[in-house]
Parts: structure tokens; C-alpha cells; sequence
């Protein structure tokens, strides 16, 4: 069975071939964004996919949520992806978390 990484969890998980990036997140208890239920309308499951790993192509949805540059930097949707062999993925910070940081870290600063 293949093995999907997750960072920067760096969480291994094993799934079986034809199995959703989403799935498998779930599966290892790695959290990615979404609110479609994994049917490629809210663009929420975004992540990076390592350029080596053995995914599926990118289907019509896809192609048409994210854009070429998007998917030419290794951006796919988590929902639409099926894993087909060893796959890396870079699971984005949440906006509302990256927020939240920067929030905190000038607060940080200013005392
Ligand atoms: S879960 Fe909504 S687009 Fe993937």
C-alpha cells in the first residue's frame, strides 16, 4: 500500500491506491480545510503536492478552480486527487491561523 507524507506534520500515513489526498488526511487525523464535503467547489483543500509523488492528473474541476500557474506549482485540490503510488504533500497554514500569528507576534513586538 503507498504512503502519503504529510508536512509539516510530518505525518506517514497508509492508503490504499485510488484513495483521495482528503481522505487520507482524514485518515491520519492531518487537517485540511474544507466546507463542500470533497466535491471541488470550495477550493478550501488546497495543498502542494511534491513534484516526485504519483498522483492522478488533474481533473476538469480542478483545472478550472485553480488555474495552470497554480497547478504548475504543485497545487492541487485534496478532494479531487487520488493517490496512485508514494505521494509528498505540504498541507498549507490556515489564513485564519497565519492571522492569528502574525497577530501575536506583533503584539510580541510591541511590548
Ligand atoms: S473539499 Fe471543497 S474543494 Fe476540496
Amino acid at each position: 500500500m503507498p504512503i502519503i507524507t504529510f508536512s509539516p506534520q510530518e505525518k506517514r500515513v497508509e492508503v490504499r491506491l485510488g484513495e483521495t489526498v482528503l481522505r487520507a488526511a482524514s485518515k491520519g487525523r492531518v487537517v485540511v480545510s474544507q466546507r463542500c464535503g470533497g466535491n471541488g467547489s470550495c477550493t478550501m483543500c488546497k495543498v502542494f503536492i511534491s513534484p516526485d509523488s504519483c498522483v492522478s492528473q488533474p481533473k476538469e474541476v480542478e483545472r478550472r478552480m485553480l488555474g495552470d500557474d497554480n497547478l504548475a506549482s504543485g497545487m492541487r485540490l485534496a478532494c479531487q486527487t487520488l493517490v496512485q503510488g508514494t505521494v509528498k504533500v505540504e498541507v498549507p497554514e490556515s489564513p485564519l491561523k497565519a492571522y492569528i500569528r502574525a497577530q501575536l507576534r506583533s503584539q510580541k513586538q510591541g511590548e
